[in-house]
């Protein structure tokens, strides 16, 4: 009986110490490791230096055409920042004249070039809802599939809206609207308004908007 319990006491103690016995002891030995979880990856550590890439830097530069991801709060104080690096005029960025007043002017180039940009990203972006002519009837608009708060871009209300109004809604939404500050950066976004008042003045044309010449091409 004594002999058994002085047994079980003799490995008690052994395990104990065993366990405990040796915490904070150092050792130049590499440690047991039961579960390595995920300690030991292939990665680069920041600022370091590699041969994989041409320019020998780990840190790598955003891709071309990445978004900034940034509220507009944010942009905002970048903006007031002295030297902030984002836009010179609040305008551009915000939609809104020094006053807090929503603003007019479509502060990139009127050109071919822009008007298509704008074209592109207003069907990726926005067709889906407000549809390609932007009549509100986009392909998820109610009676395809319910919903059904979609407006339509070409009532007076929204042709008559200043333009600064149109591009913060397209950075911070509206109401039922979801804002696209994340994909849609300032340059773009009014490339996007600008597409918008096209298709605006477009739902207005009458014959007199077609050269004479190319009237006899539109079956009417
Ligand atoms: C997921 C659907 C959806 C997408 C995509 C969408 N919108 Fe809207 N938009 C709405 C809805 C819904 C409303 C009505 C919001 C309300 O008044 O509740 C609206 C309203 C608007 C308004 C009117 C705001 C006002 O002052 O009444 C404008 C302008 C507008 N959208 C422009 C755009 C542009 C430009 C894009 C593309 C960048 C876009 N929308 C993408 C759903 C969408």
């Amino acid at each position: 009986m004594i002999r058994n319990f002085l047994i079980i006491y003799f490995f008690a103690i052994l395990m104990v110490f065993s366990v405990f016995g040796f915490r904070g002891c150092k050792s130049q030995r590499t440690p047991i490791e039961i579960f390595p979880d995920m300690d030991h990856q292939a990665k680069f550590h920041p600022q370091d230096r590699t041969s994989f890439f041409p320019d020998g830097r780990t840190d790598r530069p955003p891709v071309p055409g990445a978004v900034p991801f940034v509220t507009t709060k944010q942009e905002i104080f970048d903006h007031l920042r002295p030297g902030g690096h984002f836009r010179e005029d609040a305008y551009v960025v915000t939609g809104r004249n020094g006053n807090g007043e929503w603003g007019d002017g479509i502060p990139v180039e009127i050109s071919r070039v822009n008007m298509e940009h704008g074209r592109e990203l207003y069907n990726i972006y926005c067709a889906i809802c407000h549809g390609t002519s932007g009549n509100g009837r986009g392909v998820i608009a109610a009676e395809r599939y319910g919903y059904p708060t979609i407006v339509s871009l070409l009532q007076e209300r929204l042709i008559d809206q200043p333009d600064g109004q149109v591009y913060n809604t397209v950075a911070n939404g509206w109401n039922t609207m979801k804002g696209y500050a994340s994909q849609i950066n300032v340059e773009d976004r009014w490339k996007v308004v600008l597409y918008v008042r096209a298709l605006q003045r477009a739902s207005a044309g009458t014959m007199e908007d077609v050269p004479e010449a190319r009237r006899g091409e539109l079956e009417l």
